[in-house]
């Protein structure tokens, strides 16, 4: 504040002249109808209207005009500070009032929407089509087993009679999970479920076990690296050939209608002795398009039998290493592919449409949960 002033030199506080308040209040008014929003607003309150603003300033000088002079002064700037405080108080309500209208129209919540047209999730179709299969076996008695995908090398194939310089176990097919040295895989097959049910359960045995399973293959139209198989295992005492053949041909009845044959063909597994790969009757063309000048047929590309899986007798030193008596006890086992199966159920042609996730895809199998 400036020294009290006896002789009222007009120089010297000239920011209480007339014109000089009538300016700073002109500013001021232009500048608070130009704030277009509240932000906006506080800047020019405190601009024209807080301590350091011209007519705060000015105000200050008061005491430096000589007693006479204040009283006139202090009328002037009184009224001036009073239009700049009613004008931001103005403005003030106005941009409270278009702010809360704005936000009132962006914030609206329409109730009538439908709320209940949201798309549901459903199961994968392989998800479904591998229950589906497991539940024929689990009509029939067998229970469900589960064995990590993350599998000692021992499960996967020592104790499945795979030799140690066996080729399934090279790099080539089998993904390692650390080193090859470590002998930590995933598991390549569902067969390591059959050697856990064996060693965790009391005989007799009647398991299925769905589930993940994984190999170095690329992912092309009949190939993906990540897959899907249904293990089936029974061990108790006198089973033969005749009761694999029995269950598979009632999966089949189960699976794809009443009446349809399977044959087997000899095939080599080291897990089981004797092996078999296992067919069924094309469940479309029943066989009939083998026939001279019948129709083609897509399902079974007019071969008139589709390939099931692989199957045999589990071998007496699979047996043996799971503590399991060979002389006393038997057993049978199977693998299904459950890619292969939804292929030729559904006339699925390409692997990638099963592992894209397009609902393009999914939707037509239907939205079951
Ligand atoms: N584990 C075999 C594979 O991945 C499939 C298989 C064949 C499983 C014969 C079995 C069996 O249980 O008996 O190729």
């Amino acid at each position: 504040m400036s020294a009290p002033n006896k002789s009222y030199d007009p120089v010297e506080v000239s920011a209480l002249q007339p014109e000089a308040l009538e300016r700073a209040r002109d500013e001021a008014l232009a500048a608070i109808a130009a704030a277009g929003d509240l932000d906006e607003l506080k800047q020019v309150r405190l601009a024209h209207a807080g301590d350091r603003s011209p007519l705060a300033l000015a105000n200050r000088e008061i005491g430096a005009l000589p007693p006479q002079a204040r009283a006139e002064a202090g009328k002037r700037i009184g009224a001036s500070r009073g239009a700049v405080a009613q004008a931001l108080k103005r403005r003030q309500a106005e941009l409270e009032e278009e702010r809360d209208q704005r936000v009132l129209v962006e914030e609206t919540v329409d109730v009538t929407l439908p709320w209940d047209r949201a798309p549901r999730g459903a199961r994968h179709p392989l998800t479904t089509l591998q229950d589906r299969m497991a539940d024929v076996f689990v009509s029939m008695g067998f229970e469900v087993a589960e064995g990590p995908e993350v599998e000692a090398g021992w499960f996967n194939f020592d104790a499945l009679n795979f030799k140690p310089d066996h080729p399934a176990r090279s790099m080539q097919d089998t993904f390692f999970v650390e080193s090859e040295d470590t002998d930590v895989v995933l598991r390549t097959h569902t067969s390591p479920v059959q050697v856990r049910a064996m060693l965790s359960r009391e005989l007799p045995v009647y398991v299925v076990a769905p589930g993940r399973t994984f190999r170095t293959d690329e992912l092309d139209a009949t190939h993906t690296p990540v897959f899907h198989q249904l293990e089936g295992l029974a061990v108790d005492e006198g089973l033969t050939m005749a009761d694999l053949r029995g269950a598979i041909d009632a999966f089949v009845n189960g699976m794809f209608g009443e009446g349809l044959k399977t044959r087997m063909r000899p095939s080599y597994f080291p897990f089981t002795e004797p092996s078999a790969e296992v067919d069924m009757l094309c469940f479309v063309c029943h066989g009939r398009s083998v026939e001279v000048g019948a129709p083609a047929c897509r399902t079974c590309s007019s071969e008139g039998w589709i390939e099931l899986g692989g199957c045999g007798m589990v071998n007496p030193r699979v047996l043996a290493a799971c503590g399991i008596d060979p002389e006393r006890y038997s057993g049978w086992a199977f693998g299904l592919g459950v890619e292969r199966t939804l292929m030729f159920r559904h006339g699925v042609e390409d692997m990638h449409d099963m592992v894209e996730g397009d609902v393009r895809f999914t939707l037509p199998f239907g939205t079951e949960i």
